[in-house]
């Protein structure tokens, strides 16, 4: 399908990240000379900066299938022994929010890792008796937004770990070009520019973006993304120049109206705007510490300088 083809489907393909890749591109070449699996990889970074994506390159230039589960859905150990018992060789077993996993499920993940083999107990009482079953090579990549919420016992077994940092609005208008030419639609370069710029950092935004843009320049234009047509509709979605959207504006005004701009702990900030601590943490947050606009301190959240700034409010004293 469109959708499915907008992800690469080859490192090569894949923009940005160029650390990532061509680390992957060396450890991928050596586990296929050698004839191995790949080692474990880890991939942590912010939501939306392709980790699925490249998981699932993963496993096309190693030539094998890509089993996808996530963390949170694994709720018993037989749930993952189920998953392991079904794979190929050499399969990519790929978990997304693996800090998800509960921890009974971590402990038998980790003899699978390390000797893919799965220590099983049958039976009950007096009568149990544990059972040691093999398992079939494979590579487990694990994605998380927060590498710091893996346990260190199973964030040692990853043999591979990569970090995705946000992109760089060059980056994202090379791939706001691509997918406007996988969906075959006319963009001015400055507004595949504006795009990008308004993206945060962050391809998944990018291409919501395009398609919403996509919708007003075929409705009110002539199908072609022109700069004027690209600027227009991000002001109608409340999108800012930066590429803060309605809830950053209304986490940063909240902090500097309500509690002088900090310090402010996360859940009263979350209670204040009434949206989950976990979500500001790991989508809004991260995005906001990047650019400057929010610092973290012990006693707290502070708004900075640069976002009074950005909303033409005075710093207070
Ligand atoms: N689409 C989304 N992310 C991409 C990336 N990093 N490279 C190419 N196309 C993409």
């Amino acid at each position: 399908s469109l959708e499915y083809s907008l992800r690469p489907k080859q490192l090569r393909e894949y923009i940005g990240q160029q650390k990532v890749k061509e680390n992957l591109t060396v450890f991928i070449e050596a586990a296929k000379m050698r004839g191995e699996t790949l080692d474990h990889v880890l991939l942590y970074g912010p939501p939306g900066l392709g980790k699925t994506t490249l998981a699932a390159i993963i496993a096309n230039e190693m030539g094998v299938q890509l089993r996808t589960t996530a963390g949170p859905a694994i709720e018993r150990p037989g749930d993952l022994a189920a998953i392991l018992t079904a794979l190929e060789p050499g399969d990519v077993l790929f978990i997304d929010e693996i800090h998800r996993l509960p921890r009974a499920v971590e402990e038998v993940l980790y003899p699978a890792m390390e000797d893919f083999c799965l220590d099983i107990v049958i039976g009950k009482g007096p009568a149990a008796r544990s059972v040691r079953l093999d398992l079939p090579p494979f590579t487990l990549v694990g994605a998380t937004t927060r590498s710091g919420a893996l346990s260190a016992p199973l964030r040692d077994r990853f043999g591979v770990l990569s970090r995705l940092e946000y992109y760089t609005p060059e980056e994202l208008a090379h791939i706001v070009k691509r997918t406007a030419h996988i969906f075959a639609v006319e963009i001015e370069d400055e507004a595949a520019w504006e795009v990008a710029r308004r993206s945060r950092g962050t391809p998944r935004i990018a291409n919501r973006l395009l398609r919403r843009v996509r919708d007003f320049a075929q409705v009110r234009g002539d199908g072609t993304i022109t700069f004027t047509l690209a600027n227009e509709a991000l002001e109608q979605l409340q999108v800012d120049r930066l590429g803060l959207d309605h809830l950053d504006h209304k986490l940063l005004k909240s902090m500097m109206e309500k509690f002088r701009g900090g310090p402010v702990g996360l859940e009263t900030i979350a209670a204040t705007i009434g949206e989950e601590a976990q979500t500001i943490e790991d989508v809004y947050e991260p995005y906001l510490l990047q650019i400057g606009f929010l610092q973290r301190t012990p006693r707290g959240r502070v708004v900075t300088p640069l976002a009074y700034n950005h909303f033409g409010l005075e710093v207070p004293r």
